[in-house]
């Protein structure tokens, strides 16, 4: 339908991606959504557009840019990460290290400079998927101390790519999900992935057209750097 809205999802194979890309299905988006294995068959049953995406290969990034050429985003949402190593310090590897870093920092932003001329001029919203653990002030994340580190970088990188985009800007969001019962989240988590689906649609749609960068949570509450 000519008047449909359009949702790229990077990172959909299961967790919060996949429950992104349904809630948009659910509103009546037309949506696109990148896995780098084998598509479950949530997207195909939702008629959502698969594309394939290894986030850490450039020549990967390159193909999915080049297959999406042309195609207008009122939203792209870079949610792929990992955990990355827990536990001692001692015992992490330069190669854990380096594989955490580019994952979550690295080639989110190297990915959203392929995309960002797919936003659709004036509403388009480009969020990277961050973390409340991304807040360097607060005291937190014992027990992931290089997740935590990754999500602030992230930030500080989404800071220093989002003030070079050229005038108009679009409204670049780094989103805290909720704690979500997902892989990562663990079945102790505080909400279930159709919550904090639902309330980052919301709070996607209430930014188009809010030009700059935001650090809000699913609630649309804003987040301290
Ligand atoms: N769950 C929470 O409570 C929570 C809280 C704050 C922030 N987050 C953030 O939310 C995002 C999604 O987390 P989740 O809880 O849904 O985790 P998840 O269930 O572990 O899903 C992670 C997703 O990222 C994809 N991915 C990881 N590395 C990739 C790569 N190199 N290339 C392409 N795709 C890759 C995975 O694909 P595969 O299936 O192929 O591995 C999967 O689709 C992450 O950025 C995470 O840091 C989560």
């Amino acid at each position: 339908m000519a008047n449909e809205k359009h949702a790229l999802i990077i990172g959909a194979s299961r967790g919060l991606g996949l429950g992104l890309a349904q809630r948009l299905r659910t509103e009546g988006w037309q949506v696109t959504a990148t896995v780098r294995g084998n598509p479950p068959a949530q997207l195909e049953e939702a008629q959502i557009q698969v594309e394939p995406l290894e986030m850490n290969d450039l020549a990967s990034q390159d193909t999915l840019a080049k297959a999406l050429a042309g195609q207008v985003f009122d939203i792209v949402f870079i949610n792929a990460g990992v955990m990355g190593p827990t536990g001692s310090l001692d015992a992490v590897t330069p190669e854990a290290f380096s594989s955490l870093f580019t994952t979550n920092v690295l080639s989110p932003v190297r990915l959203a400079k392929r995309l960002v001329s797919n936003l659709r001029p004036g509403t388009g919203v480009l969020a990277f998927m961050s973390s409340t653990l991304g807040t360097v002030t607060s005291p937190d994340a014992v027990e992931a101390p290089l997740y935590k580190a990754s999500k602030a970088a992230l930030n500080s990188m989404v800071n220093t790519f989002a003030i070079q985009l050229p005038e108009p800007r679009p409204a670049v969001l780094c989103m805290h999900p909720g704690w979500v019962k997902t892989d990562m989240g663990g079945p102790q988590a505080d909400i279930d992935v159709a919550t904090s689906a639902e309330g980052m649609v919301r709070q996607l749609q209430a930014y188009a057209g809010r030009a700059g960068l935001h650090f809000i949570n699913y609630k649309g509450e804003t987040m301290p750097w």
